[in-house]
């Protein structure tokens, strides 16, 4: 099929799934920060199930399962980073443990009370906070553990600039407290939360775009959709550099009760 016959919704999300693919991570985070949120969960097993939700390639993956039991199967919607996902996990030899299968966060292929830790980093945001963790609660076992990373403001009030792309791109942002509540309203004890140090969005989600958009812009030179996607990142990554005191990533840790 030529790109011309492709619905533009097609074309993009070919287009994005290929720009992230090239990347270890496919949002803000880093291996420390996996560890510190690891940290507040205990009781695991050779026969615990976790998942990793929204797992992308599994850069934080990797790094749970090389320091947790059990069993972690990885669920995201796009094939070719499952695919990734399985062949990294193959490359550390965790692939009897590690499993990628594509699937939605909205109907996930779990039994009730049959996860003992449910981990997403960077995802959540795709169902919203609320309603993720409302939904995926009963996947829990009672005494289970969530842990999740969110788009959270660190302010009750920011500039109006970044107020308003935010609420654009993710209304549901909000402060640390509020999103607290909501842990504790949808049926779990608010174990811990702490903000990403800026390392986690610089260093190991900015940067390294940079060289890939340069090889991804040579590839797609003229092509609008590609240009424009390349536009918002750096725009995106800009916004985050002048606002950064005013937001960030939070990583939230509760307990099913
Ligand atoms: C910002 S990336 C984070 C990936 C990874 N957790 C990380 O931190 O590197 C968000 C991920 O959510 C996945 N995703 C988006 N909507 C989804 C859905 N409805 N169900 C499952 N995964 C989804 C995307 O494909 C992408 O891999």
């Amino acid at each position: 099929m030529s790109d011309e016959n492709k619905s533009i919704h097609e074309f993009d999300f070919n287009l994005i799934c290929e720009y992230f693919s090239t990347m270890e991570r496919q949002g803000p985070g880093s291996p420390e920060v996996t560890l510190k949120a690891l940290s507040f969960v205990d009781h695991l097993s050779n026969e615990s199930r976790i998942a990793d939700i929204g797992c992308g390639t599994g850069g934080q993956t990797m790094t749970l399962a090389q320091h947790v039991p059990g069993q972690i199967t990885g669920i995201d919607l796009f094939t070719t980073f499952v695919d990734l996902f399985n062949s990294n996990a193959t490359k550390l030899n965790l692939q009897d443990r590690v499993k990628g299968v594509v699937g939605s966060m909205e109907n996930l292929p779990f039994q009730n009370e049959e996860l003992d830790l449910i981990w997403s980093e960077g995802a959540i945001y795709n169902i919203g906070f609320e309603r993720g963790l409302n939904e995926w609660r009963r996947f829990l076992k009672t005494g289970g553990y969530i842990a999740v990373t969110e788009a959270s403001w660190f302010t009750e009030k920011r500039p109006v600039e970044i107020d308003e792309f935010w609420k654009d791109a993710y209304p549901e942002i909000d402060t640390i407290p509020n999103k607290v509540a909501q842990i504790q309203k949808a049926g779990y004890i608010p174990v811990a939360t702490f903000i990403l140090p800026e390392n986690c969005w610089i260093e190991n989600f900015y940067v390294p775009q940079i060289a890939s958009q340069e090889i991804f812009l040579k590839k797609y030179a003229g092509n609008k959709t590609a240009e424009a996607f390349i536009a918002n990142e750096r725009h995106e990554a800009q916004l985050y550099y002048k606002y950064k005191e005013f937001y960030g990533y939070v990583n939230y840790i509760g307990k099913k009760i």
